[in-house]
């Protein structure tokens, strides 16, 4: 597969998932092409799974490691990988280190990921989904200790989040008016940390949605339950940041949380 492929599948994995990125996509661009700054990833520091595992179908295609972020109080790490190409989104790919986790986390992760342990980590892999059987009473006691674990074992490995590159938009150049032109939508922004992340002195100003919720079946109910799933990153750069921020994308990570909805 080219990367342009892979690309595309992500996209359509994900609007799956977050169907109303279609329409966030027609609010602010019309029918302008938009430049994607990153698509984000969430895995757990289990083998075969971890960062640098899952990212070696993208290290073959061009994609170099760059920066590494720690994430204390989540219990996560994260690095970007970027593309001598800039037309190619960076890729931003957390893990959760779980053995600082609880036992009962460890051993239900351990349990998920080794009910498949032939698959291949290809350039498909990122766009895997879940392969093991959900249960609400479970994710009720992992959301109760991690909300990406929480997330994590309902959705697997699809792309978490798609991200604007607000500087390539035409007619909107800055996040105050990207996040007015959506709440007028009726869009819903993440406001933990202000509505609005970063500012010009660190590089990178960033804002999203709150997660789109969709009807998932947990095997011990009887009907489907909303939980929220992908969101859509706004991001502004400045004076050639390619990087991240920790504080904001600390925050950023909460548009899944479903306290927000
Ligand atoms: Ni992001």
């Amino acid at each position: 597969m080219t990367l342009d492929q892979i690309l595309a599948n992500f996209w359509s994995t994900y609007i799956e998932l977050n169907p109303s990125a279609v329409d966030v996509k027609r609010i602010l661009s019309g029918s302008d092409p938009l430049i994607n700054d990153h698509v984000a990833f969430r895995t757990l520091n289990i083998d075969p799974f971890k960062i640098c595992q899952i990212a070696s179908p993208f290290l073959t295609r061009g994609y170099q490691a760059k920066g590494d972020y720690v994430f204390t109080n989540k219990k996560l790490l994260a690095h970007h990988f970027e593309h001598p190409n800039q037309i190619y989104p960076k890729l931003f790919i957390s893990q959760l280190q779980v053995d600082l986790c609880s036992s009962f986390l460890q051993s239900t992760m351990q349990s998920l990921v080794e009910l498949q342990p032939t698959i291949a980590i290809d350039e498909k892999f990122l766009t895997a989904g879940r392969w093991w059987p959900i249960e609400k009473s479970t994710y009720d006691r992992l959301l109760a200790e991690s909300e990406y674990a929480a997330w994590f074992y309902v959705f697997g490995f699809v792309p978490n989040h798609f991200t604007i590159l607000v500087n390539c938009l035409t007619e909107i150049t800055d996040l105050v008016t990207v996040n007015q032109r959506l709440k007028k939508h009726g869009f819903k922004m993440n406001t933990n940390g202000g509505e609005i992340k970063g500012n010009s002195v660190t590089g990178l100003e960033q804002s999203s949605t709150l997660a789109y919720p969709i009807p998932v079946q947990f095997s011990d109910q009887n009907e489907p339950i909303l939980i929220p799933a992908c969101y859509y990153e706004f991001a502004k750069r400045h004076n050639g940041f390619s990087g991240f921020v920790v504080e904001s994308a600390d925050k950023i990570f909460e548009s899944t949380n479903s306290s927000n909805a």
